[in-house]
């Protein structure tokens, strides 16, 4: 069974091939970073059209380059949602008109379901029953996860998500979009020990987070100084030691609330290296193991809607004609 995954949720075109046999076949990604740079952040409208310009040559080098006729496709996986409106609309109108010229079911995909699953590509693959983090620019969800499909959502972020609290902080230290990776390299340079940032909401029990505060402590902080580049990166430092702190501490919590021995880690602030090596060792203490995608699988791509594509069709699922996007979606809602 092939299954045709299409990403499109926000500013990356992903598509990708999984087969029941081989597993992954192939995968392409184009991202939009360019076009959007100039104005500091994601346009959705330009978003929707480079989508719009980018979807069918994507999947047509992806066919070329796996050797796939579209006649092997045996189902087509689109993101249905959470994301930006008019770019989900691309990427599920091309995914459900393709299913249905080849008269091949579709699978309408959670965006952050595609991200929770994608370490299972990987290999040591978590088994059911784990815990997961999942952590994207615009969710911070703690999830008990029982099966595919069974999702009790622990913890969430009460206001921004950590991936949004990485891109604000970076714009505040005048780095350019996208601020997460670029707040990252240059907290490389930064003193540790310098600046001392909140771990909000840790002193008190419970799984929820809050980002907010931690931008407008980095403004602050800039604003109590002369703003150098030494001063800037001792912040993007700061920072980042609060958020992944934070992370640590909310996770420890939670695995040892459920008794899970298994940490999953996903979605595009998975990709921080000192997020990874803090969840590492914070495992290894609690006699657990935690498990992330491989980075070009933790920000937004198109193996893990393939993936999860073919995990639901494998169950007898597909969606009807009259598809609907939805840009808000829970996880919980899948339960
Ligand atoms: O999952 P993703 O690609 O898209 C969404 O579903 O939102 O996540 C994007 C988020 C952005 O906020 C980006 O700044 C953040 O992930 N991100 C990082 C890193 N790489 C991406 N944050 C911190 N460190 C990184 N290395
Ligand atoms: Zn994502």
């Amino acid at each position: 069974m092939l299954v045709l995954g299409v990403e499109s949720s926000c500013d990356e075109t992903g598509v990708a091939l999984y087969d029941s046999e081989c597993g992954l076949v192939a995968h392409e990604l184009y991202s939009q970073v360019k076009l959007h740079a100039k104005y500091g952040g994601v346009v959705p409208e330009l978003a929707s059209r480079d989508h719009v310009r980018k979807t069918i040559p994507l999947i047509q080098t992806l066919l070329e380059k796996s050797h796939t006729q579209k006649s092997q496709i045996d189902a087509v996986a689109f993101t249905a949602g959470p994301g930006l409106a008019g770019a989900l609309m691309v990427g599920a109108g091309i995914g459900r008109a393709l299913a249905w010229a080849l008269k091949k079911p579709a699978i309408a995909i959670h965006h952050m379901e595609g991200h929770l699953l994608a370490p299972l590509l990987e290999t040591p693959a978590p088994e059911f029953p784990f815990l997961c983090l999942l952590v994207s620019g615009g969710h911070t969800l703690l999830v008990d996860v029982q099966a595919l499909g069974n999702y009790q959502v622990l913890g969430e972020s009460l206001d921004d998500a950590v991936g949004e609290a990485f891109d604000k902080t970076a714009k505040i230290l005048g780095l350019g979009y996208p601020g997460g990776p670029a707040l990252a390299k240059l907290a490389y340079q930064g003193n540790a020990n310098r600046f001392k940032f909140p771990r909000p909401m840790t002193n008190r029990p419970g799984l929820d987070f809050s980002f907010s505060g931690l931008k407008t402590f980095a403004l602050n902080t800039l604003n109590s100084c002369q703003g150098s580049e030494q001063d800037k990166a001792d912040i993007a430092l700061a920072f980042e030691q609060a958020a992944v702190d934070t992370l640590r501490i909310k996770c420890q919590r939670g695995l040892q609330q459920t008794g899970h021995k298994q940490l999953v880690v996903a979605g595009g602030v998975s990709a921080n290296q000192v997020l990874r090596d803090s969840l590492q060792s914070m495992v290894v203490k609690n006699q657990a193991k935690v498990f992330f995608p491989r980075l070009e699988f933790s920000t937004d791509n198109g193996a893990m809607i393939a993936f999860a594509g073919y995990l639901r069709l494998a169950r007898g699922e597909s969606s009807d004609l009259s598809f609907k996007a939805k840009p808000r979606w829970s996880l919980q809602d899948l339960t």
